[in-house]
C-alpha cells in the first residue's frame, strides 16, 4: 500500500472588490442571471456567467421543476448553453453567486458535485483551464485556478 495525498489550491478574497475588474464585471453578470433564476421549490437562486476567448458572455441560472430531479442548476444551463452555442470557444472563466430568500448566505457556494463533473468535461474537451470564482450573495470569494482543483481524481473520456 502507498498512500496518496491530493491536494487542491484555493485563492480566498474578502470581498468581489479585491477582484480584478474584468472578475467583478463577470461576478455582476452572475449576480443579474441568478436574480433570473426559477427556485420557487428551494428559495435558493444560483447564478452563474461564463467568459469565452471570442468575447462573449454566457449566463444560466438554476430551473427548477415541479418533478424535482428534472430541474438543472446554474453552472449546467449556463456551461452546456455555451457548448451549444459556441462550441469551438474556449471557456475561460466562470463566476457563480448564491442567494437564499430565507437567510442571508455570506459564505462561498461551490458547484455541487454533478456540475464539477459537467465543468470538467469541457477543460478536458478544450486542453485548457478554467478559473472558478464562486460566493454566496455577499462576503468572500472563492477561486479555483481549474476545476480539477474542486474536483481531483476526475473521471474522463481517456477511460472509455
Ligand atoms: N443549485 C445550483 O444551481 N447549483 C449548485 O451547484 C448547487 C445547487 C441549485 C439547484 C436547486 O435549484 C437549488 O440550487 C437548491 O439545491
Amino acid at each position: 500500500m502507498k498512500p496518496l495525498k491530493v491536494t487542491s489550491n484555493f485563492e480566498v478574497y474578502d470581498s468581489v472588490e479585491e477582484l480584478p475588474q474584468a472578475i467583478q464585471n463577470l461576478m455582476k453578470t452572475a449576480v443579474e442571471a441568478r436574480d433570473k433564476a426559477y427556485a420557487p421549490y428551494s428559495q435558493f437562486k444560483v447564478g452563474a456567467a461564463l467568459s469565452l476567448n471570442n468575447n462573449e458572455v454566457v449566463t444560466g441560472s438554476n430551473q427548477e421543476n415541479a418533478s424535482y430531479p428534472s430541474g438543472l442548476c446554474a453552472e449546467r444551463t449556463a456551461i452546456y448553453y455555451a457548448g451549444a452555442a459556441f462550441p469551438e470557444a474556449q471557456i475561460q472563466n466562470i463566476a457563480i453567486s448564491a442567494k437564499s430568500m430565507k437567510h442571508t448566505v455570506e459564505a462561498p457556494v461551490p458547484p455541487c458535485g454533478a456540475c464539477r463533473q459537467a465543468l470538467v468535461e469541457y477543460e478536458v474537451k478544450q486542453e485548457t483551464d478554467i478559473a472558478v470564482y464562486f460566493m454566496g450573495e455577499t462576503g468572500k470569494v472563492m477561486k479555483a485556478n481549474s476545476i480539477k482543483d474542486l474536483l481531483p481524481l476526475i473521471f474522463e473520456n481517456s477511460v472509455l
